[in-house]
């Protein structure tokens, strides 16, 4: 038996892989992380699964459920919110798994930054304006940030940040950016995004906060740097006419042009 971690989302149901709904529907055994994997999504379980949120359950009894399904010989599906490479605590379960001998799986989610940049409409790689996107998250209760992973940090980059697990800083995030990237720059907060109650607020680094209201506590993002604007970006070379690309040779002395036909 397999303990699979499968990425749910950022919300929307119908946001999950084919692979995670398949791998769900076979588990016997379905754990899954907190309030933000939706209902729809554990509806996939088979009808007499057993289902657990482990958002009471500390690592131990989590190991111990996966165990004691391992011992039954059961699978597991092992459900995140978004994406599992990113704050999902994957990480100490695999240690753990591995270091007992247990099989595991994992299947990719959509992250809730790519979510969000859905929602605006938003590339968050335009050229001229940013080309790196930098996935973050201030200090919580519960975790330090490591010496040098700081906004101030980032912000020299120029980068397009997507801030998570933040919003309850957002005064802090924005005094930290605003010497990098100046007071206009824009800002899209993205509550709940994929969720039937999104919101989406837009502003500034200097006038977001003021635009952020006191319901907007948790699952939201912060999204910040010149490409959330949307303008006064240059095209990329791959669709501009005149550039000699691989699937689109200039002329005939193209070093792509034998490629092209089948060369390479
Ligand atoms: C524990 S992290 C989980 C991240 C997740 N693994 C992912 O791939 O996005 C939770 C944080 O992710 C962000 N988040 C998760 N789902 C979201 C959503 N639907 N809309 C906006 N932000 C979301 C929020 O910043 C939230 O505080």
């Amino acid at each position: 038996m397999t303990i699979h971690f499968i990425g749910a989302g950022p919300g929307a149901p119908d946001l999950l892989t084919l692979r995670g709904r398949d791998l769900i529907a076979a588990c016997p055994v379905c754990l899954y992380a907190g309030s933000l994997v939706p209902e729809e999504i554990l509806g996939h379980c088979p009808p007499d699964a057993r289902i657990m949120n482990t958002a009471s359950m500390d690592l131990d009894s989590i190991i111990a459920e996966m165990q004691r399904a391992h011992a039954a010989g059961q699978d597991v599906a092992r459900l995140h919110s978004g994406d599992l490479s990113v704050w999902s605590a994957m990480g100490e379960q695999l240690r753990r798994l591995r270091a007992l001998g247990i099989p595991v799986s994992v299947t990719p989610g959509v992250p809730s930054f790519a979510a969000a940049a859905a929602s605006l409409g938003a590339e968050l790689t335009l050229p001229g304006l940013a080309q790196s996107v930098v996935l973050t998250r201030t200090p919580g209760r519960a975790s330090s940030m490591p010496e040098g992973e700081t906004l101030a940090n980032f912000a020299a980059t120029g980068a397009t940040l997507a801030i998570h697990l933040s919003i309850q800083n957002l005064m802090h995030v924005t005094d930290s950016l605003t010497p990098s990237y100046g007071g206009d720059c824009p800002v899209a907060v993205v509550y709940r995004a994929s969720w039937p109650d999104e919101r989406i607020i837009r502003g500034t680094l200097a006038d977001i906060a003021g635009r952020v209201d006191e319901g907007i506590t948790r699952t939201a993002l912060i999204l910040v740097g010149p490409a959330l604007g949307g303008e006064g970006f240059t095209e990329s070379c791959l669709y501009s006419a005149d550039y000699d690309r691989r699937y689109r040779p200039q002329t005939a002395d193209s070093p792509w042009a034998s490629w092209s036909h089948g060369d390479d």
